[in-house]
């Protein structure tokens, strides 16, 4: 048996995920009886990203599992003020916990996290790249609402650039049948390229629109975002767009009676308070189908490992790329972690890209 890492949610193939929400389902109705599951093991929590949810979120799956846990929730608590690399912080690490959730600014950081540590690694958020766990909680809560995860019409509005919950969740459905998307985003927060170029290579629909009010009564399930005011460069351009979008009573008159509202939270202004006692709003179920999804995947990924390593990188030599080739993005972690090996996968029509956050590789 192989050690398992939830780094990207592509880590975990369809039937295996449907035996995670199987898990999840049964801690739930039995959670006596996976109260001592974890006893004597260890949770370390490395949050060098401000959280609220996502970390405590993990604390309580561990603790209901009968485990302890240790960890820190400021960056500048930790080695890495005094210049210490991701990698050797996950050895350390290592020796202390059996199973470590790690949220850092750094796109790219959670594979880097993985292949340095000798326990299971759970991305708990890497930059604006990815959030696999909160995708969990997000397929978890619509397979509870509509009994399944295909045939859906759903919406993403609000920060769709910078929004990680997004990018995971659209490369989660996109392995589901007959899912449409609808990108609700003003042209500065549009979703990535990459994304939409794997949409439509997955076969699947997308269309960009910029009303809310207008995509409304088609959709099954709105997924509204945060405008991610730290992800600003320029904060300018974050006051303009701030409060483009909010979903109202009057709004939520247009959407269909079994449509779904999610969130990954935290919200500010985008919903208002309002409509929190209609029946369709789900974020807080949300989170709490986050807490139980957490304990079946650090139980899965303690105790069943995996069959076979996941090959996250093709064999592409650095020598072979080139020293003058680098990652496009300026928030990668291969900017800044000293001593790492760069990795690559070739992308659809043979483009080259970084196997740590997806971003295109280009010449310097
Ligand atoms: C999100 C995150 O941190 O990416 N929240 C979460 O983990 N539940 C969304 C956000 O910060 O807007």
């Amino acid at each position: 048996m192989y050690k398992r890492d939830l780094v990207s949610i592509t880590d975990y193939s369809l039937d295996e995920l449907e035996d995670l929400f199987k898990l999840a389902d049964d801690i739930e109705e039995h959670p006596r009886r996976y109260k001592s599951s974890c006893n004597n093991l260890k949770l370390a929590t490395l949050f060098y990203e401000p959280s609220t949810r996502t970390r405590l979120s993990h604390e309580s799956a561990m603790i209901e599992l009968g485990g302890n846990v240790i960890g820190f929730s400021d960056a500048k608590a930790s080695s890495a003020s005094k210049g210490e690399t991701v990698s050797d912080t996950m050895k350390v690490m290592s020796c202390f916990a059996d199973i470590i959730a790690i949220r850092h600014n750094l796109e790219g950081t959670a594979m880097v996290a993985a292949e340095a540590s000798s326990v299971p690694v759970i991305n708990a958020g890497d930059g604006g790249h990815s959030h696999p766990t909160q995708t969990l909680a997000d397929l978890y809560t619509i397979r509870k609402n509509f009994g399944r995860l295909n045939n859906l019409k759903i919406g993403f509005c609000g920060d769709l650039k910078y929004g990680r919950t997004v990018h995971s969740l659209i490369e989660a459905l996109l392995r589901y049948e007959n899912v449409e998307f609808v990108l609700i985003a003003p042209e500065e927060l549009a979703l990535p390229k990459g994304l939409k170029n794997l949409i439509t290579d997955s076969g699947a629909k997308y269309e960009e629109v910029s009303s809310l009010e207008d995509a409304l009564p088609e959709l099954d399930i709105l997924y509204m975002t945060r405008i991610q005011k730290e992800r600003f460069t320029d904060l300018a351009v974050y006051d303009r767009l701030a409060g483009v979008y909010v979903l109202d009573k009057e709004k939520m008159e247009r959407a269909k009676e079994k449509m779904i509202v999610m969130h990954p939270l935290p919200r500010v202004d985008e919903i208002s308070t309002d409509v929190d006692d209609d029946p369709r709003i789900q974020f807080f179920q949300q989170v709490m189908c986050g807490k139980i999804v957490r304990r079946a995947l650090i139980l899965d990924l303690i105790e069943r490992g995996s069959k076979e390593p996941i090959k996250r990188y093709d064999d592409i030599d650095e020598a072979e790329v080139g020293e003058t080739c680098k990652c496009s993005n300026p928030k990668c972690i291969t900017h800044f972690e000293r001593g790492l090996k760069m990795r690559f996968k070739q992308g659809k029509g043979g483009k080259l890209l970084c196997a740590y956050c997806d971003s295109k590789i280009v010449e310097e």
